[in-house]
């Protein structure tokens, strides 16, 4: 793609619209904002454009559209399929100024923010009112709502209450051209054309940049149990998973980790839970609602179904705190593993009863290639991250055969009616895939929704297409 270098008088125009202090162009800035939480890529940006309101946006989208200089949207940069990296230079526009929550609207169960708002900021404050806002990516403490409307995020509440798609009602979006519009209504129901609002969720960044959002809520749950079920084997664990369902519970969590996805966390934050050797893989199950006998019995059902495999003594978590304990470790797994080794992450979702053939099909792959692999994920949705560790595995073997290895385990996703991510989106690193999943005539009705919003490819180029 040919964009314009950014020069100094862009710099002094860019200035002059959000004023000096946000404007940051030194090489300490230019590396921090090189990079999200995706492996070890670095694409520096030429300046970070800090602005606070959706006119200033509005400004400096306007004049990169007219002038062909890039720019990428980014929210916290935790984001793990490069979706926040400026591969083409140019601007970096960070959300991290527009960070306020503008309106809790209790009488409606709906909550009106800014992009920058991190997840967990706006969950606490709508609790405090006794609402819930469910999806919780595993970043929650330091990702930003925008980030997450960006990716489409879930996390583990998704597999009773949905992903972040299911509690957006209407966002306030600039296009490139400088534009400020809203994409829809702040209702539940809305059958009035095509839902703009949708098709911006998940389109990372590639359509216009979100300057409001408005999400649905709704009463907290009061009560839940947990528990940590250890398994033998880890195909079993997944076969647990559908048996569960079938017995006609939905938990509010329903999280695998296999053996050395726990050990690994364990040792990186320091939390020990007992594991026998012959343990294989665990689940983490969560129950939720607002009647504790409830509940209990579900968790006795549970427990019941679980029986008929090999498992070990299930942990309780009796406390706040071991609940806490126990989420700290599975939320820590992907960082984890990324300080344990050289590693590429994939996304992988699979309707949930076919979960058993998808981590036999993946580890009989990676035993074709020569590489280990460490899956966890949500597999009440049918979500596993299968972690590719580098190992022993030759650079050589590394960027020229491991590609073909990943290639192998989509094309085993859609053969098993799934798909290439559920929740980290295609961003950077997984483009190279989209055929598997897409025809020419689908990429092309995409490509062509890109144009339309985009028409001169300014807006987080590289990403999603080849
Ligand atoms: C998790 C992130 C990596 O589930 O999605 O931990
Ligand atoms: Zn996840």
């Amino acid at each position: 793609m040919d964009f314009t270098r950014i020069s100094g008088e862009d710099v002094t125009f860019f200035k002059s619209v959000i004023g000096e202090a946000n404007v940051l162009y030194d090489a300490e800035s230019l590396e921090k904002y090189s990079h999200d939480e995706t492996e070890d890529l670095r694409f520096p940006p030429e300046v970070v454009l800090k602005p606070s309101s959706p006119e200033e946006i509005s400004s400096i989208l306007s004049y990169c559209n007219e002038r062909s200089i890039p720019v990428t949207p980014r929210g916290a940069g935790t984001g793990l399929s490069g979706g926040a990296l400026p591969v083409f230079g140019g601007v970096i526009l960070s959300s991290e100024k527009l960070n306020r929550i503008l309106f809790i609207d209790e009488r409606n169960h709906q909550v009106t923010v800014e992009p920058g708002v991190i997840t967990q900021v706006l969950q606490d404050a709508v609790r405090e009112k006794g609402l819930f806002y469910p999806p919780d990516p595993a970043s929650k403490g330091s990702c930003f709502i925008g980030g997450n409307i960006s990716e489409n995020s879930g996390g583990p509440k998704a597999v009773k209450y949905g992903v972040v798609k299911d509690y957006v009602l209407n966002l306030e979006m600039v296009l490139p051209d400088g534009e400020i519009i809203w994409t829809g209504a702040n209702v539940l129901k809305n059958a009035t054309g095509y839902n703009l609002t949708q098709l911006v969720v998940g389109s990372e960044g590639t359509l216009g940049v979100v300057t409001k959002i408005v999400l649905r809520l709704i009463p907290h749950p009061q009560h839940d149990l947990l528990m940590l079920v250890p398994f033998k084997s880890a195909t079993q664990a997944c076969e647990a998973v559908n048996a569960v369902f079938q017995a006609g519970i939905i938990p509010s969590a329903m999280e695998f980790m296999e053996r050395d996805a726990i050990d690994w966390a364990m040792r990186f934050v320091e939390t020990n839970v007992e594991v026998a050797d012959d343990v294989e893989a665990h689940l983490l199950i969560e129950v939720d609602g607002n009647d504790e006998e409830v509940l209990m019995k579900q968790m006795e059902k549970i427990t019941d179904i679980l029986q008929q495999f090999s498992i070990g003594e299930i942990l309780f978590a009796d406390t706040s705190d071991q609940k806490a304990s126990l989420w700290k470790l599975r939320r820590s797994v992907a960082e984890a593993v990324k300080r344990n080794s050289v590693y590429k992450e994939e996304d992988t979702v699979v309707p949930r009863a076919e979960l058993p053939a998808l981590l036999s099909g993946v580890k009989s792959i990676g035993k074709k290639y020569g590489f280990k692999s460490v899956c966890y994920g949500h597999v009440g949705d049918g979500n596993l991250h299968v972690n590719v560790i580098k190992g022993d595995l030759s650079d050589e073997d590394w960027t020229e055969k491991l590609p073909q290895g990943i290639r192998e385990i989509f094309q085993l996703c859609v053969k098993l009616g799934g798909t290439l991510s559920g929740e980290h989106g295609i961003g950077w690193v997984q483009k190279p895939y989209m055929d598997i999943a897409f025809n020419a005539t689908q990429m092309k009705l995409m490509q062509q929704i890109k144009n339309v919003f985009d028409p001169n490819g300014i807006l987080n180029p590289g990403k999603i297409f080849h």
